[in-house]
């Protein structure tokens, strides 16, 4: 008998087709946050082979377009392994993003987090996938800070100190009693991160107190100890700026995602460029050879320059603007915040014609010309949303 089949059947084909996809999914996934790490990603792969065996797993390696060829490095690692995956991700930087958008590729039950450079010991990641299931934890971290544990590997005894000032400031602010708050290597159900995806900073490093800060409900945590080693081949990605995000993180957090940061950090450069232009009007004044106009020009320019440059590294490090993209970038900032001071004088010298109240007049002309300008060059200039 011949069949007619219906678009309801079509549809319902695809639906088992889909149910079927999720049964094939593997059982663990392994994220990997990669910048120029191009040496360590087959042997880290290698390493991963050797310890998951009987778990059917796959590694997603997430790269911010590294110069040094570590996406083409893994592209070839999957072309002969289909275990092995690749996101690149240009015109962005991140460790924590890099992750999130990792683990929202995948369909594996089970997410583990580590990084490219072999400081993790790899082996723990069995005894974590059954920690989680036995102990039916949340999560499960590695953690360097439980007896038995240690962090060796971390390079210099200032790393050490500030690593442990860090871990004690996310206990005390985030009211845990965890170890390694700090820790980049955990394993958790990816349920738990579609749930929560949403409420993700994805700001700086820790990914992992962005998911735990991030939850409505408290998570239950278990820590397993290691060793954690010295970094394989490459350096460090971690600098001065690391601190600062990792405090606009936990600010965010505590904040329950209402502190604005990146405004935050577009009115401390826009403080700075008052200094600027402050000083290079004094210093211009002092060569005695122009006048107050031509100086005050050449202090405006240079606090939009340098407002340009530091937002563009601190503000927006996460999507900074490079060669052409930066030089067209400065012209689109340059006028924008031309347009945000002139509507700042207009309304002051409005208000205070209306008042005569000159402070009132001058920070409400201040307020409403920074508002603006961070409105106009985040859609403009970093092409972002507000
Ligand atoms: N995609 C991407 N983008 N990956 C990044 C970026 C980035 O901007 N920055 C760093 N990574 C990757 C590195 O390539 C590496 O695989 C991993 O993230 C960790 O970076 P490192 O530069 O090696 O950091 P670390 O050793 O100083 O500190 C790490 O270990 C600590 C202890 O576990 C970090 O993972 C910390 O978050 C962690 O607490
Ligand atoms: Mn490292």
């Amino acid at each position: 008998m011949n069949r007619i089949f219906s678009s309801f059947d079509v549809a319902d084909s695809r639906s088992i087709a889909i149910a079927d996809d999720v049964e094939n999914a593997p059982e663990l996934c392994v994220i990997v946050p990669t910048f120029n790490e191009c040496d360590n990603v087959a042997i880290l792969v290698e390493r991963l082979d050797g310890v998951l065996t009987g778990i059917d797993w796959e590694v997603v390696f997430v790269d911010d377009n590294s110069a040094d060829g570590t996406a083409a490095r893994v592209r070839a690692l999957g072309a002969s392994d289909r275990r092995v995956r690749c996101i690149c991700r240009i015109g962005r930087r991140g460790l924590s993003s890099a992750c999130i958008e990792g683990m929202l590729s995948t369909t594996a039950t089970l997410i583990a987090v580590i990084d490219a450079d072999l400081q993790h010991d790899e082996t723990l990641l069995p005894y974590m996938r059954d920690a989680l299931v036995e102990e039916n934890a949340d999560v499960v971290v590695a953690s360097r800070y439980v007896s038995s544990g240690a962090a060796d590997g971390l390079a210099s005894h200032g790393r050490k100190r500030l690593s442990r000032l860090g871990a004690e400031l996310a206990r005390r602010l985030l009211k845990s009693d965890l170890a390694d708050p700090v820790s980049g290597f955990f394993m958790l159900r990816r349920k738990l991160i579609d749930g929560l995806a949403p409420n993700l900073s994805g700001i700086g490093t820790k990914i992992l107190i962005d998911v735990l800060a991030s939850s409505p409900r408290p998570l239950r945590v278990v820590e397993l100890p290691y060793r954690f080693r010295a970094r394989h081949s490459g350096e460090s990605k971690l600098d001065a700026l690391t601190g600062v995000e990792y405090i606009l993180l936990l600010a965010e957090k505590i904040s329950g995602g209402h502190f604005p940061r990146r405004f935050f950090m577009f009115a401390l450069v826009g403080a700075s460029g008052v200094l600027v232009n402050l000083i290079v009007l004094r210093l211009a004044m002092l060569t005695g050879k122009v006048g107050f106009t031509p100086a005050e020009a050449l202090g405006t320019a240079a606090a939009m320059t340098s407002n340009f440059l530091l937002n563009n590294s601190l503000t927006y490090r996460d999507c900074r603007l490079g060669g052409w993209q930066a030089v067209r970038g400065f012209a689109s900032f340059a006028c924008c915040c031309s347009l945000g001071a002139l509507t700042s004088i207009t309304l002051a010298r409005d208000l205070y014609e209306l008042t005569g109240l000159w402070v009132l007049a001058g920070v409400a002309g201040a307020v409403v010309g920074a508002l603006l300008n961070y409105a106009l060059t985040s859609i403009f200039t970093w092409q972002r949303g507000t």
